[in-house]
């Protein structure tokens, strides 16, 4: 595993959110719902419209392109079955954001 710097907790409000690239190139979505920092996948997996155009809510983000709707602590989808996101596990230290990425799997993608 491979904590990535991304960010100031400062820069996020609460409903509040800013996109980071992986060194592999994949774009993240860092987030805050009802007091807890998530990093998710920034693309839908329906067809890759940006989550970040959606709606957060209650530890849930709808797809704003066709309202598919995924649960945030667990990444998986509630009305479009096989269909989940990617998490990734975040780190505060000293108001800095870290996000731990599997760095065998990065390279691999
Ligand atoms: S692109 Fe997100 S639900 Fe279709």
């Amino acid at each position: 595993m491979e904590s990535i710097f991304v960010g100031q907790l400062a820069a996020l409000e609460d409903e509040g959110f800013f996109t980071a690239k992986l060194p592999g190139g994949k774009d993240v979505l860092i987030l805050r719902c009802s007091g807890t920092v998530y990093a998710i996948q920034r693309r839908c997996p329906h067809e890759g419209a940006p989550l970040e155009k959606g709606n957060v809510w209650n530890k849930m983000i709808r797809c704003g392109q066709h309202a598919f709707t995924f649960d945030l602590e667990t990444g998986e989808g509630l009305n479009c079955p096989g269909y989940t996101i990617e998490r990734y596990g975040v780190t505060e230290e000293e108001g800095k954001l870290f996000i731990s990425i599997d760095s065998d799997k990065q390279r691999n993608t």
